[in-house]
């Protein structure tokens, strides 16, 4: 932990597990304020705040807590994705175990804005400890009247329970999660329906993730417009970065979503060990395309990034210098995806161990050239042909990495080792 400024930063370094810190920094003063308000008023704030989902997809909040119909028969859940399995992505450890209160408290004002009166918290089942320190949490809210029959006193009831998730990937997938809830297999469900209509028990559900509602309290605090006015025109606030690899000072960094991956590496993570060069860069986690050297200049935001046919995704930024092994890095990546793959789709099933057999057989010096486009076919007949998007995951780095690297792999496919600027010599002379 670097940083002291920003919003969830200061909690999380003030021990804001404990209640009487939180307290101490105004905490639930905003889940008072919002249970003064309708549920309608609080949806709209959000929205106009344009706060978007952290988890990965960056949908809009505000927008996904509307589409829950109103005066619904059935009861409405509001679910907590604190799968966290994301390769690079580790800030949503960070809240729950040194931030849980602001959590709760968003959960507390997402429920009630959706009609909601029992909440979920999916952990993953490695996160043992922050288990723990949650149930705790969640325990002092219930003695001091936080959680309850009459949250803070007011006519409004919610319960928050713990669940714990068994080590599945997939599981962080929304629909797959609502299953694994359920008792169930985590494969996941054809949308839609979508969760806002029928998702737990076929009840309508919100699904939120943990940095997502973490940030619903401050909106509320200090209004729409404030939140919004910190980024673009269509991404409100800032976000915990994860920032690992190559750099001097990997760590959680909460930055303006304005902020350039340049600037966050050079300036908030200290640059790269040895003041070697940059190979590439990852900006969200393991399944987003990487980035060459001198792209770095673009914002870290959901729409900046996806114009250059990538993604902000969960906030990880992996830094690779000039020394690292793409052929290595991807069949690492792609290992990962197809041991994931919950094996219900037939494309991301077999596609992804396809593609994790020629990795492995390039990387152990046996590489054809014609590997190369077999990879991106491959890849290509996995992408939207799945029920849910880890098959896009595993299939956008492999067609990432080939678009933006192809020099690497067919320096490996011809000449058994990495690209080292020669390559158009050696093909010539080859
Ligand atoms: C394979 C896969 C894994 C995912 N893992 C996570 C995860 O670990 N945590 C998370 O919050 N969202 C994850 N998501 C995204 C969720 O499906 C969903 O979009 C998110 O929880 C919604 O919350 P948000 O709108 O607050 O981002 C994953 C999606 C996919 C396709």
């Amino acid at each position: 932990m670097a940083e002291t400024q920003g919003i969830l930063m200061p909690l999380i370094q003030s021990e804001c597990q404990i209640l009487k810190n939180y307290r101490d920094r105004g905490g639930y003063e905003a889940a008072k304020k919002a249970l003064s308000m309708t549920p309608d008023e609080v949806i709209q704030e959000v929205q106009a705040s344009n706060l978007r989902g952290l988890g990965g997809a960056g949908f809009p909040t505000g927008r996904k807590w509307a589409f829950v119909p109103k005066n619904s028969p059935k009861p409405v859940y509001l679910v907590v994705n604190c799968d966290e399995s994301e390769p690079g992505t580790f800030k949503d450890k960070y809240i729950i175990t040194k931030a849980t209160h602001a959590l709760i408290e968003g959960i507390i004002i997402a429920s009630y804005a959706i009609g909601a009166h029992t909440a979920y918290i999916y952990i993953r089942g490695e996160y043992v400890r922050q288990a723990e320190v949650l149930e705790q949490a969640i325990q002092e809210a219930y003695d001091n009247g936080i959680l309850g029959k009459k949250v803070l006193g007011k006519d409004y009831a919610l319960d928050v329970y713990v669940h714990r998730g068994a080590g599945a990937y997939i599981c962080g997938e929304e629909t797959a999660l609502l299953e694994s809830l359920e008792g169930k297999k985590g494969w996941p469900r054809m949308k839609p329906p979508f969760p806002a209509i029928e998702g737990l028990f076929r009840c309508p559900t919100i699904v939120n993730n943990v940095e997502t509602l973490s940030y619903v309290p401050f909106i509320i605090k200090n209004g729409a417009r404030w939140f919004a006015e910190m980024g673009t025109e269509r991404s409100g606030g800032m976000r915990l970065y994860c920032v690992s690899g190559h750099v001097n000072k990997p760590g959680v960094y909460e930055l303006p979503v304005t902020t350039t991956l340049r600037e966050i590496i050079y300036e908030h993570a200290g640059g790269v060990p040895g003041n070697k060069k940059i190979k590439a860069v990852v900006p969200g986690g393991s399944s987003s395309p990487p980035l060459r050297p001198e792209e770095l200049d673009v914002p870290a935001e959901f729409d900046a990034l996806m114009k250059l046919g990538t993604m902000a995704g969960s906030g990880g930024i992996i830094v690779m210098d000039e020394d690292t092994c793409l052929l290595e890095i991807l069949t690492v990546t792609t290992h990962f995806y197809h041991h994931e793959s919950c094996g219900q789709c037939t494309p991301c099933r077999e596609g992804t161990g396809w593609m994790d057999k020629i990795l492995h057989r390039m990387l152990h010096g046996e590489g054809r050239i014609e590997d190369v486009d077999h990879l991106e076919e491959i890849a290509n007949g996995i992408m939207g042909n799945t029920i849910c998007p880890l098959g896009d995951a595993a299939a956008m780095p492999v067609l990432g990495y080939l678009k933006r690297f192809r020099e690497e792999f067919e320096s490996h496919a011809l000449y058994k080792k990495c690209f080292d600027g020669e390559f158009a010599e050696l093909k010539a002379a080859s």
